[in-house]
């Protein structure tokens, strides 16, 4: 993971979390409405530590700061939502506060899921965080559950198994991927890479279709039975170590 700043000027802190630019933070910061440990902060270069309780700690206007860096969550993604700015629709930062959204570093999906999928997506401000979990090299499992048009014929798991299976338009195998089936048109598939839709594509390539597509799991963090489509929670040291173990 990436190391953390100790400390930053306040109106860097302020303008960085978007909460306006450089002049207007400092005017908020006159008007006295900073506040740290319960006392008005009347400096806005004093240098701050910038640590997880800080929004325990500090107020703007009466409400406590927003998450500083790092930040990672999770998004329960519903559908019909994009994680690409190129496409087309509404995006998934548009679920989270519009401060968010100009916040510095920004905030940037941990890859990616179609719009018509569904489940868990990480976000992350943590660049070396995101690679870390994206790279194959670091065999983080992700899974999804599967619905198909059509019934499996019963070559599939093998297929997806043998690290031999090509996907249209590629000259490199995809790694091993584990199947479980639970009817003749839903299954879960377990992946260790993310390849351009894959899922969809890899039912293309043993000639069937996926109608339904619904990510729960990375790693070993589970999607939370009481996240609602669209909501989203920041992640404890807790879910990062069972994504990533040590
Ligand atoms: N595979 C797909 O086809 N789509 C996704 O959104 C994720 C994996």
């Amino acid at each position: 993971m990436s190391t953390t700043p100790t400390a930053l000027r306040l109106d860097r802190l302020l303008a960085n979390l978007g909460y306006g630019a450089r002049k207007q933070v400092q005017q908020m910061v006159h008007d006295g409405l900073v506040v740290l440990d319960g006392e008005r902060i009347e400096d806005a270069d004093r240098r701050i530590s910038v640590a997880p309780d800080l929004p325990a700690r500090m107020t703007v206007d009466g409400e406590p700061l927003d998450p500083p860096f790092p930040l990672t969550l999770m998004l329960n993604k519903p559908l019909g939502v994009t994680c690409s700015r190129k496409e087309a629709g509404p995006l998934v930062f548009g679920l989270f506060p519009q401060r968010w959204q100009v916040r510095e570093p920004a905030l940037s999906t941990v890859g990616r899921l179609d719009k018509e999928t569904s489940g868990l997506l990480l976000l992350t401000d943590d660049g070396a965080l995101l690679h870390k979990i994206i790279s194959p090299k670091n065999h983080v499992p992700k899974r999804y559950h599967v619905t198909l048009k059509w019934p499996m014929h019963g070559g599939e798991a093998a297929a997806f198994a043998s690290g031999t299976l090509m996907l249209d338009g590629e000259d490199k195998p995809l790694l091993p991927a584990t199947l479980e089936t639970f009817s003749p048109t839903t299954a879960c598939v377990t992946l260790m890479e993310g390849r351009y839709h894959q899922v969809r594509r890899m039912f293309a390539a043993v000639r069937n279709r996926v109608v339904g597509l619904h990510r729960d799991r990375i790693g070993r963090l589970q999607l939370p039975d009481d996240l609602a489509p669209g909501a989203y929670r920041i992640l404890t040291p807790e879910n990062l170590a069972a994504i990533l173990p040590a």
